[in-house]
């Protein structure tokens, strides 16, 4: 077997797979698919500091070969989170949290009670794009930055910054988390998108501008991945429509050091373990001996 092991900053991970935010519920939930042991961690759902409602159904529509959701982040606050939550250490995979919130304060209380509540590590999750009066951190470097810096006060944890592929200009977001502090970035999230039903003439989403993902994104997430990687040196874990081991290995040649499968786990639920599979016969095809050295060689 390829050695699959990388390293996320100071986190050393046993597998460049990790299961992303909002695709494995609390991932306690997921437990019981005995499905988790080929992740180096799992990110639980975003969570904010009050209760958010999320938005009113239809929040899902598959669209193309991709899926459209505006849930709108449904969680039910991080003090309802933390008391409904068993210790992550009965999992066998490190979890991560994901910080969601409206104010930058909001965002340091979160991470505060996810780290009380034994996480181990805290993405945050800068670029929800259903939130009610669509502000989006992640457009804006000084915005996310700012967010970044408090949640980086307000824990010792490995804190990473989740981006968004409707930015601007992704690599300069992601050099004014680094400067606030972030450890890693996640790129990406969602990409705005939406559907028409051409029967009822209506918008298929009640919130009628989603989020887009699968397979139809992976494009623009490389395209994220390689242009940060083009400028910084910060660790990146890609995400984006990734479904097979050569997609995997995509995203590490263009600069990523791990990955995150999302929507495929809705189709299939232990597809980490056939990618991960996949990503070991491509590697012992290519004489890849450590899954490390293939982070970045497309830029050399
Ligand atoms: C139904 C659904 C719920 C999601 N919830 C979250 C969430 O709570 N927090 C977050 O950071 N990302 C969330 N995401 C985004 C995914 O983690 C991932 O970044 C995105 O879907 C792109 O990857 P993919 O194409 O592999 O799904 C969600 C995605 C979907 C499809």
């Amino acid at each position: 077997m390829t050695d699959m092991e990388v390293t996320i900053g100071s986190m050393p991970l046993r597998s460049p797979l990790i299961a992303a935010a909002g695709t494995v519920g609390s991932v306690h939930d997921f437990a019981d698919l005995d499905a988790l042991s080929v992740y180096g961690a799992a990110v639980a759902k975003s969570v904010s500091g009050e209760p958010w409602p999320g938005r009113p159904a239809p929040r899902l529509a598959p669209a193309g070969e991709g899926m459209l959701n505006g849930i709108g982040i449904q969680n039910p606050g991080i003090d309802e989170w933390r008391s409904a939550m068993p210790p992550p250490e009965a999992l066998p995979v490190p979890v991560w949290g994901s910080a969601v919130g409206v104010t930058a304060a909001e965002f340091a209380l979160v991470a505060k009670g996810l780290t009380a509540a034994g996480v181990a590590a805290i993405e945050v999750n800068l670029s929800c794009p259903n939130l009610e009066d669509g502000r989006m951190f992640a457009l804006d470097p000084r915005a996310a930055a700012h967010v970044v810096g408090a949640v980086r006060t307000s824990t010792e944890l490995p804190v990473g910054a989740k981006l968004s592929p409707n930015s601007e200009d992704i690599a300069a977001v992601a050099a004014a988390v680094v400067e606030a502090g972030a450890d890693f970035v996640t790129l990406t999230n969602t990409v705005w998108g939406m559907a028409i039903d051409s029967v009822t003439r209506r918008p298929r989403l009640s919130g009628v501008i989603g989020g887009y993902s699968g397979a139809p994104i992976k494009p623009i997430a490389l395209r994220c991945v390689w242009e940060v990687a083009l400028s910084s040196r910060v660790p990146i874990i890609g995400c984006g429509g990734i479904r097979s081991g050569l997609d995997v290995a995509e995203f590490l040649l263009a600069g990523a050091s791990a990955v995150q499968l999302g929507t495929v786990h809705f189709a299939e639920p232990r597809a980490g373990r056939r990618i991960l599979g996949e990503l070991d016969s491509y590697c012992r095809r290519s004489g890849v001996e450590s899954i490390r050295e293939l982070v970045g060689a497309s830029h050399e």
